[in-house]
């Protein structure tokens, strides 16, 4: 088997199809679904080896209005219900006035490592000293960032014990995710601190902390408008208040709360063509700042008004990298009238907002189950081949049964499409 993976970045898709065929003994059907779904252009020339492509749904929010406007979001998921709890979500807040959203600044940082310091102050001393020098080596490092208007912005240093210490840049990368233009930056910095300060670095990177990205999406929902009845309402704020109290007090409910805001954040980040890892890295590194791992988002009961707040750090940019070789990302920013990062980065937070609004709602009141039950039937409908017609007959006789199999959901397709065929004969 070994031999057969020689070189195996050299060979096309084809023949690295071939190759896994026999060494793996992929069917004709197998490798005919691999062969269907490759890409063209230059998605492919993304990733190393590329075989094919796995594709994902894609779906669109609706019902958003933020900072005054309308939005419809697409959202890449394979996740049944998120789509619909973020519609869902997203329409009670519209129908409060909608969610206020805000960007605190959009700068990204990275680091230059040092290790076996003896003496921090020297090292903070001659970065303190040189801090200009330093700037305009990353500023000459990448003039074009420079020429767009933005460039690096502040330079310090932190001790981080045990003889590291830490040479943080931070910089304004404009549209782009910037990691590229970031790690170009901080690797012409640490040359200059190999020839000049005569020290070797450990390595250079920019941060993902996201900390300098930090996007604030905001709603105030009247009490009332939570159920028809208005002492219901009352009831269904104050529980809605106490699930969001529960995600700052213990950790392990955190977790789950965090990972319904996720739900929605990494959909819209993925239709976006960005880096949902270091989204989610920073969120939960965001969720802990300090020290325990609490809910990002709070909801809180005052007066006749429940008002959620949810900041997430969102370094997310609508250029460059794989948002221009993705073919849907430009369809995607069109759909959702994104001409920014800071249009995407409170999209996002707004999304992420509505999408833990409909979360704890449904769990303080109906439980999650109902909404997901239905979902859930109708991905076991379409997977055992329904399609998208007979989807709603085989989803409604599948719903009473208090636990449908794929065997069931065979046997009640077979009858329809039986029952059916006789339709059609005795026409
Ligand atoms: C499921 O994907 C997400 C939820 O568990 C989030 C939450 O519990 O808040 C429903």
């Amino acid at each position: 088997m070994k031999a057969a993976f020689s070189q195996f970045y050299k060979r096309t898709p084809e023949q690295r199809l071939a190759i896994l065929a026999e060494t793996l003994g992929l069917s004709e059907t197998e490798q005919q679904e691999l062969k269907r779904r490759a890409a063209q252009g230059d998605a492919p020339l993304l990733v190393e080896n590329y075989l094919t492509t796995y594709q994902l749904p894609e779906g669109v929010a609706v019902n958003f209005r933020v900072n005054d406007h309308d939005y419809v979001v697409p959202m890449v998921t394979e996740e049944p219900s998120v789509i619909a709890a973020a519609s869902n979500g997203a329409k009670q807040l519209a129908k409060a006035g909608g969610i206020t959203a805000t960007v605190r600044s959009r700068l990204l940082t990275g680091q230059v490592l040092l290790s076996e310091v003896k003496v921090y102050a020297s090292i903070d001393d001659w970065v303190a000293l040189h801090q200009n020098e330093l700037l305009d080596v990353a500023r000459q490092a990448h003039p074009s960032i420079v020429k767009r208007g933005g460039g690096p912005v502040s330079i310090r240093t932190r001790d981080l014990g045990e003889g590291f210490v830490s040479i943080d840049l931070t910089a304004d990368v404009q549209a782009a995710m910037g990691a590229n233009m970031m790690n170009t930056m901080l690797e012409a910095i640490a040359a200059v601190v190999q020839n000049k300060l005569h020290r070797a670095t450990l390595f250079s990177i920019l941060s993902n902390t996201g900390d300098r990205s930090l996007t604030t999406a905001t709603v105030s929902v009247p009490v009332v408008q939570l159920a028809g009845d208005p002492e219901d309402a009352k009831q269904v704020a104050k529980r809605i208040a106490q699930a969001s109290r529960v995600a700052q007090l213990d950790p392990m409910r955190a977790v789950t709360h965090n990972k319904g805001i996720m739900n929605g954040v990494d959909a819209v980040v993925m239709a976006m063509g960005n880096d949902w890892r270091a989204i989610e890295s920073a969120a939960h590194a965001y969720a802990v700042q300090d020290g325990q791992y609490r809910g990002l988002s709070q909801w809180r009961l005052e007066d006749d008004q429940l008002t959620g707040t949810l900041t997430l750090p969102l370094p997310v940019g609508t250029v460059g990298g794989a948002t221009k070789v993705l073919p849907l990302v430009g369809i995607n920013q069109k759909i959702a009238q994104v001409h920014s990062p800071q249009d995407l980065m409170k999209l996002i937070a707004a999304v992420g907002l509505a999408q833990n609004f409909a979360a704890i709602k449904a769990l303080v009141t109906s439980g999650i189950q109902q909404g997901h039950m239905k979902m859930q039937i109708r991905s076991l409908a379409m997977s055992v081949g329904a399609t998208s017609l007979e989807v709603p007959a085989l989803t409604a006789q599948l719903m009473p049964l208090s636990d449908p199999s794929e065997a069931h959901a065979r046997q009640l397709l077979k009858q329809i499409r039986n029952n059916k065929e006789d339709h059609h004969a005795k026409r």
